[in-house]
């Protein structure tokens, strides 16, 4: 009689495809030896607001429909917008658990001091991004930034917990409503991908360990704007186009990120004219995808720097952002480099040309 060993998994691979999220974080947590577990139960408490905001998402089209009636939910409230909605959502999930001190959120104005004396994490988070494209069926997301706080656990939180650099992020994530609902993230050893199955009320690792090609086809910039891009932006744009990529735009930032990182692409909000500064946030926008983006071997800058060596001056600051496969990152770099005018002059000798 011959008597075999049970082998679970052919593939060798320590975190199987098909994993369940909640085994995957249990499983990893012994990448932080000396970790009591909260980070892992953090993670946790935002998958599940990721799944309430999934059902609130794909029942957009109804809401809207019901909004349009003047309806009102149980409570009587009028019919919420699904941004207003996902705020709720994930403030309520952090407060809850008892792991986070303080919440940064794209729809607050002030951080929100949770007067947890217990918790040690602040979360920076945009909980619904690409809210333009709510109304019309399109991919939209949630970003979330992770960091330790500074001051010791128990002590009122100071603004050296907040304005930290991305460096500083313990973990980061995002979550894709899309043509499937997704969530990646990283804890800076690697970055893994899980897909959602609505039946079972699941997440299960389907991408694990991604690597974002080193170059690709692909650039996503909004060319409406291109009178007011710098000349270096202009030369690397029309070298793509020369290149034979192609453009693509969703205008959400989760889900141009997400596609360019699977297929290798160079996702650009440039400063502007109109927008010095450009238009995405540092503390809940940029920071979390480089940390992802460089997890995975891309790139992410403001033009000159990484994105993950700002030091932020204040909760809604705005930054460039140059973001994904690391060739093609770095020589857009050097086109801006190249033209090494002045901004203002570089502006408007553009707007001239
Ligand atoms: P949000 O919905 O959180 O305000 O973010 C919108 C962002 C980002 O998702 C997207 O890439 C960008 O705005 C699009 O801006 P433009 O319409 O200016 O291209
Ligand atoms: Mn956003
Ligand atoms: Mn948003």
């Amino acid at each position: 009689m011959q008597i075999l060993p049970y082998q679970p998994d052919q593939s060798g691979m320590a975190y199987p495809v098909g994993t369940t999220l909640d085994r995957f974080i249990k499983l990893k947590q012994s990448d932080f030896p000396f970790a009591s577990g909260e980070l892992s139960q953090l993670l946790r408490d935002i998958a599940l607001a990721a799944k309430i905001v999934n059902r609130e998402t794909n029942r957009a089209g109804l809401a809207n429909i019901g909004g349009a009636f003047g309806q009102t939910n149980i409570q009587g409230e009028e019919q919420q917008k699904l941004d207003v909605i996902a705020n709720i959502r994930f403030i309520r999930a952090l407060s809850k658990g008892g792991e986070v001190c303080a919440i940064v959120s794209e729809e607050e104005d002030a951080v929100i001091d949770l007067q947890n004396s217990s918790g040690k994490y602040v979360v920076a988070i945009d909980p619904l991004d690409g809210s333009s494209n709510i109304d019309v069926n399109i991919s939209i997301g949630t970003i979330f930034s992770i960091y330790r706080r500074k001051t010791p656990i128990g002590s009122p939180i100071q603004e050296e917990d907040i304005m930290q650099p991305g460096s500083e992020q313990v973990a980061a994530g995002y979550v894709l409503y899309g043509s499937s609902t997704m969530l990646v993230y990283t804890t800076g050893f690697g970055v893994n991908g899980f897909t959602y199955e609505t039946s079972l009320g699941e997440f299960f690792l389907s991408h694990p360990n991604i690597k974002a090609p080193k170059v690709g086809k692909i650039y996503s910039i909004n060319e409406g704007s291109e009178p007011e891009w710098q000349i270096g932006i202009k030369d690397y744009i029309l070298q793509c186009k020369q290149n034979g990529y192609s453009s693509r735009y969703i205008g959400s930032l989760v889900a141009d990120f997400h596609r360019n990182l699977l297929k290798g692409g160079i996702y650009i909000y440039p400063a502007t004219l109109k927008n010095q500064s450009g238009k995405l946030r540092l503390l809940y926008e940029a920071n979390a995808l480089a940390f992802i983006a460089e997890q995975a071997g891309a790139l992410a800058i403001d033009g000159e720097k990484r994105i993950l060596e700002i030091i932020p001056k204040s909760l809604h600051q705005r930054t460039p952002l140059l973001i994904g496969s690391s060739e093609m990152v770095l020589e857009a770099q050097s086109m801006l480099q190249k033209s090494k005018l002045p901004l203002s002059q570089q502006m408007s000798e553009s707007l001239e040309g």
